[in-house]
């Protein structure tokens, strides 16, 4: 009944990371070659959940948008827009706000973890209710499947129980139920200082992600100062399940080379961090580099970025303004 259809986003809060490059965007290109129509979306109504200053927020949504086409989204292939250039998210997202119950999105662990030792008394309305936006973000395209790192995994299964309560309430086979598409080596990216913690712009060590503008120096750096052990890499991935860092970077290795995790441990079993740091940092600076000297390049011209962002935003739209026009037919409106 639904016809496969591919939606994800990124928040332009500020800066993109390795685990948004392997977690998402490396993805979203490799989706984009596979046949099914595929949007790709500045999630800027996200960002704004926390105070961001308009200035800032102006640059960072450019600047994502130079990062996910540096890193090979192509706009003839994929439709590439800005979330609040398409008013029906925000129009569809009030509808799902109404089907949502408190209790579920009470649940949601992002919100817990991103509230505790802090009052939640003080976090906007707005990042509360954020997931039920999600859902209108991914629903107003009627899309099958959204790629995403394994952090969004449950804001993605809310996605798929309010568009079941709406499809229920109304006695409708009107919305999808979407899946997640959660795969490849790097799903959940650590921090290269602490293998308990993602990898995150919002960490206050610099050393601890890998940032899409970092030059080769830096990458290699920070790739060198990587907390790890002495023990040699093991036969095995089972060998490295107590062993958080260690594992991360076997990880990364995997997901930058395409090579599975087993043929990484078939080169290196045996060989310590002395070996295979370097090894990786050549593999980080071949993959990642270019995109950096690209997205500078791409941020010298931000009429142009505008540009694909304003036609991306007219495509999106004529998808959209049908889906929210039913939805709305459905509600009684
Ligand atoms: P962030 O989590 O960096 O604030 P977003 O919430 O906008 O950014 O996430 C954008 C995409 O990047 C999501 O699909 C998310 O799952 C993915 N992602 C973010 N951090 C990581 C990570 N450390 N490892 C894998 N994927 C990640
Ligand atoms: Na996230």
């Amino acid at each position: 009944k639904f016809k496969p259809r591919v939606f994800s986003g990124i928040q332009p809060s500020g800066g993109l990371t390795l685990g948004n490059y392997l977690g998402a965007i490396k993805r979203f290109v490799d989706m984009q070659d596979s046949g099914i129509e595929t949007l790709y979306c500045m999630v800027d109504m996200h960002a704004i959940t926390v105070w961001q200053d308009p200035e800032a927020l102006r640059r960072q949504t450019r600047e994502l948008a130079a990062g996910y086409l540096a890193a090979g989204l192509d706009p003839a292939k994929s439709i590439l827009f800005n979330q609040s250039q398409v008013s029906a998210h925000a129009e569809l997202g009030w509808v799902f706000n109404c089907v949502a119950r408190m209790g579920w999105m009470n649940r949601m662990t992002q919100w817990k973890d991103k509230t505790t030792g802090k009052n939640a008394e003080q976090a906007s309305l707005g990042l509360f209710a954020y997931p039920s936006l999600m859902a209108a973000d991914i629903l107003v395209y009627h899309a099958t499947h959204v790629p995403v790192g394994e952090d969004q995994k449950q804001h993605v299964e809310l996605t798929r129980d309010i568009a079941a309560k709406f499809n229920h309430d109304y006695k409708v086979d009107f919305f999808p139920i979407t899946e997640p598409v959660i795969e490849g080596a790097a799903t959940r990216v650590m921090s290269l200082r602490d293998g308990s913690k993602k990898m995150s712009k919002s960490d206050p060590s610099d050393n601890s992600r890998i940032n899409l503008t970092d030059d080769a120096d830096k990458i290699a750096s920070k790739i060198r100062k990587a907390k790890t052990d002495a023990e040699p890499l093991p036969e095995s991935m089972e060998g490295l399940d107590a062993r958080p860092e260690a594992k991360n970077l076997v990880n990364i290795y995997a997901a930058l080379s395409g090579m599975s995790k087993e043929a990484v441990l078939g080169e290196f079993a045996g060989q310590g961090f002395g070996a295979f740091k370097p090894k990786l940092a050549d593999l980080a600076v071949a993959s990642l580099a270019p995109i950096s000297v690209e997205m500078g390049r791409l941020m010298e011209d931000p009429a142009e970025i505008d540009r694909i962002l304003g036609a991306g935003a007219d495509r999106a739209a004529a998808i959209a303004e049908p889906v929210l026009a039913q939805t709305l037919d459905i509600v009684g409106m």
